[in-house]
This record gives C-alpha cells, structure tokens and sequence, in this order.
C-alpha cells in the first residue's frame, strides 16, 4: 500500500497539528502519523503556560477561541524561598504576561479543527523511517494494524518529540545535558491555593504550585532521577508539597494524573537535512522549569509553515534553507533561560552548602534588582529580540 500528500507530518504534539492547521490554511496538504490513539493523546498531561506568541499564533489561526474564554491569564509568578514570598510582576517590566491553558487542552482544539477541516491524522500509524531526504523524494515508512506500508511526499516534519525517529533519520550533532533529579508532577482536584504560579526553592527541593482551572492544581515536586511513584504514596506528595511550597492551606483532593518525567536539555544541530525538518521536542529538549516546551514548538511550525509556504508559492526556497538557524536563536535563548530557571531553583542532591548559599543570594537578588527580576521577566514571558 503506498499513499501520497505534499508534507508528511510524523507526530500529533503541538508541533504536528499546529503545522498541518498552518498548512491547511494555506492550501497545502498533509497528512499526520501518529502512534497512539485520539484518546492518548488528547488525556497525555504536559505542561501550561503560554507565551503571547503562542496565544497570538492560536488566536491569529482561528483555533483561539476556547484558550481566550478559558485560559488564565497572569500577569506574574511568585517565588517563595528561606521563608519569604517575592512577586515579579511580568506586566509592569516587560508589558506582558502568560496564559495558563494545558497543552492538552491545545491539542484537543488543534484534533478538533483539523479533523473540522477534512485534515487527515492517521492515528495508530508508527512511523518506522524517513527514507530519501537527500533526494526530491522524501517517503516515511510506517506501520499500521502489523502491515507496513510507505507514505510519499515532497517535505517531511520531524514533530515527532523526544522519543521519535525523526532526529536520529536526520542525523545532526545533538548539545546534551542532563540533570540528577527528575520532576514527578500531580493534576490533583483541589482548588489552587493562589491565583499566580508559586516557584519554590527549599532545602528539600524544588516545588510548583500551578493550575489548570478555579478547581484543578497542577503540582509538581522534585524527586531523585530514577525514583519511581511507588516511592511517593500520596500523603508524603501531600506533605512534601505542603512543606516546601510552605502552604498550609493547600487541601489533598483526588489525584487525576500523576507522573515523574526527568529533566534533560538537548539541541539537534542543524535542524533539518535535505526534506527533512525537525520542529519541537524532536530537535530540542529543555527542562521544564521555564515552561518553554510547548512555545518552542509553536514558534518552530510559525516558522516552517511560511517556509514551505513559500516554497509552495514561488519556489522559493530562502525562508527553507535559512529555517533552522532562525529557529535556533530562540532555542538557545530558552535553553539557556530553562538550565539557569533549574540551577536557581533545584537543590543539587551533591551539592555543598556554599552552593546552597549562593543559590539564595541570587534568588534575592532576583527578587530585589530591577535588572534581575527585569532578566527573568522577560525570558519568562518569551524573548523575541534573540
Ligand atoms: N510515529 C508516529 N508518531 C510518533 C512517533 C512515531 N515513530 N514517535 C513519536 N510520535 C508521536 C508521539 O506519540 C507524540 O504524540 O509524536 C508526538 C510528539 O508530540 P510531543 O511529544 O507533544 O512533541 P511536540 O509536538 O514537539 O510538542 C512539544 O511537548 O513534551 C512536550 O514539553 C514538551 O511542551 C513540549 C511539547
Ligand atoms: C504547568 O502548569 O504544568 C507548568 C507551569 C510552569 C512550569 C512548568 C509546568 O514551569
């Protein structure tokens, strides 16, 4: 069985939907491979928070409109350290702030409209290897129910995320580093106990206090690398979240979701070959800290679909062949952003007591310096100027 479309797309995350929506509006065809189900993806739980980028790209698209009634729009995080709270009020130093909408939630509005638009997700399709990019005649092999079978197409989007295939058909030299702790994190029915995101640095490690609703928390925790959720039973969740976000009002409610996902940054150098593109997690990984998982994913499509949407007009190919170095001047920014977030904020489980000390006195000074907390804010918020 051999099918053919304009870009073959492997991998339905933000990155894959978003870039076939994209696509779609522009006349292009594509057709999306996923491995799991509509289900899985639709219920696998990420992270949340928005950049203005990204709300503009949903909202610009026409697949905003559940995100501007239901997301929650904040105008700065606290941090809480050594027994004090610091606002950085993201509006007053930069002008912006953040929506908090689950990624989730964005891959629901993107299935929605895609499959609204007659789009094609071919779910429960592996994608097993990208063949031909160095020729004009890129194809993805892939298996579905057992049988193999072959997709042609003119361009191939690696969306594939951090497990895929993708980065490895494309072969570049990946920027690596990982990280002796993990994040295990809860989606929990309990009302969140403060109306902004809490980061909080404590002897005992890292903690999140964010939400998903008036309703809903979303909590995370730092845990050794290699620890597993039988470690963690949920009234020592309950306690330890208690403890280090020193929040005495948060309540225990029933546990929706749970999980522990290491924390790892890694860049794929250059970002495509041939026909092949790799956007999102499938050419680079941060931790998630800074909250840049889903923006960087977004901002790789914005900027792949006007390369090919330009290709497709013209034939003009400057905007393909210059798409990863444009690409990557954000990445590394965040990169950065996401390893200097975690080094401020996690407790180093081989680290000395003067680390310890410095740890706290940049977290005052990012608390207290205009030009700190300016710094923060708006990296936080999403740097465009890199
Ligand atoms: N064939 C088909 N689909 C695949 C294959 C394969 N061989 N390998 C992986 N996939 C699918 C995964 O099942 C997943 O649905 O690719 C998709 C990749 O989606 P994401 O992991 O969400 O990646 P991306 O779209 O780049 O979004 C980045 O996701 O992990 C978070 O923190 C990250 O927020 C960031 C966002
Ligand atoms: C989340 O709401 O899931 C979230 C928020 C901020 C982060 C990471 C995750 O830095």
């Amino acid at each position: 069985m051999s099918d053919e479309t304009q870009v073959g797309i492997i991998g339905a995350g933000p990155a894959g939907l978003m870039l076939s929506h994209l696509l779609h509006r522009q006349g292009i065809a594509s057709v999306v491979l996923e491995r799991r189900s509509r289900d899985y993806v639709e219920r696998r739980v990420r992270a949340g928070v928005l950049e203005q980028g990204s709300t503009d790209l949903l909202a610009s698209s026409g697949v905003g409109e559940r995100m501007t009634r239901e997301g929650l729009v904040h105008d700065g995080i606290k941090l809480r350290f050594a027994g004090e709270e610091h606002r950085i009020d993201f509006r007053r130093l930069t002008g912006r702030g953040i929506t908090v909408y689950g990624q989730q939630e964005v891959v629901k509005d993107l299935i929605n409209q895609r499959l609204a638009d007659g789009g094609e997700i071919w779910f429960e399709v592996e994608a097993t290897a990208v063949e031909g990019i160095e020729d004009h005649e890129p194809s993805i092999a892939y298996h579905r129910n057992g049988e193999a079978a072959t997709l042609d197409c003119e361009f191939v989007a690696g969306c594939d995320g951090s497990h895929g295939i993708a980065r490895a058909a494309l072969g570049a030299e990946s920027f690596e580093r990982s990280y002796p702790f993990s994040w295990l994190g809860i989606l929990a029915k309990t009302p969140p106990t403060s109306d902004e995101l809490i980061y909080a640095y404590h002897e005992r490690g890292f903690a999140l206090h964010s939400m998903r609703s008036p309703e809903i928390s979303r909590l995370y925790l730092q845990v050794d690398a290699g620890d597993s959720m039988d470690q963690w039973p949920e009234a020592r969740i309950w306690e330890e979240l208690r403890l280090r976000l020193a929040e005495r009002n948060l309540e225990p409610g029933e546990i929706m979701e749970d999980g522990i996902t290491p924390m790892r940054s890694l860049v794929t150098e250059p970002m495509q070959r041939g026909r092949l593109f790799l956007a999102g997690d499938a050419a680079h990984i941060v931790p998630a800290t800074g909250a840049k998982g889903m923006n960087l994913a977004l901002a790789d499509v914005k900027l792949l679909g006007e390369a090919l949407t330009a290709w497709y007009r013209s034939t003009s190919a400057d905007l393909l062949e210059t798409y990863s170095d444009r690409c990557l001047q954000r990445v590394w920014r965040a990169e950065h952003f996401s390893a200097w977030m975690t080094a401020l904020l996690h407790r180093d489980p081989a680290g000395d007591p003067f680390e310890h000390k410095l740890q706290l006195s940049y977290l005052r000074y990012v608390t207290t310096s205009h030009a700190a907390a300016t710094t923060l804010a708006e990296n936080y918020v999403g740097f465009d100027g890199g």
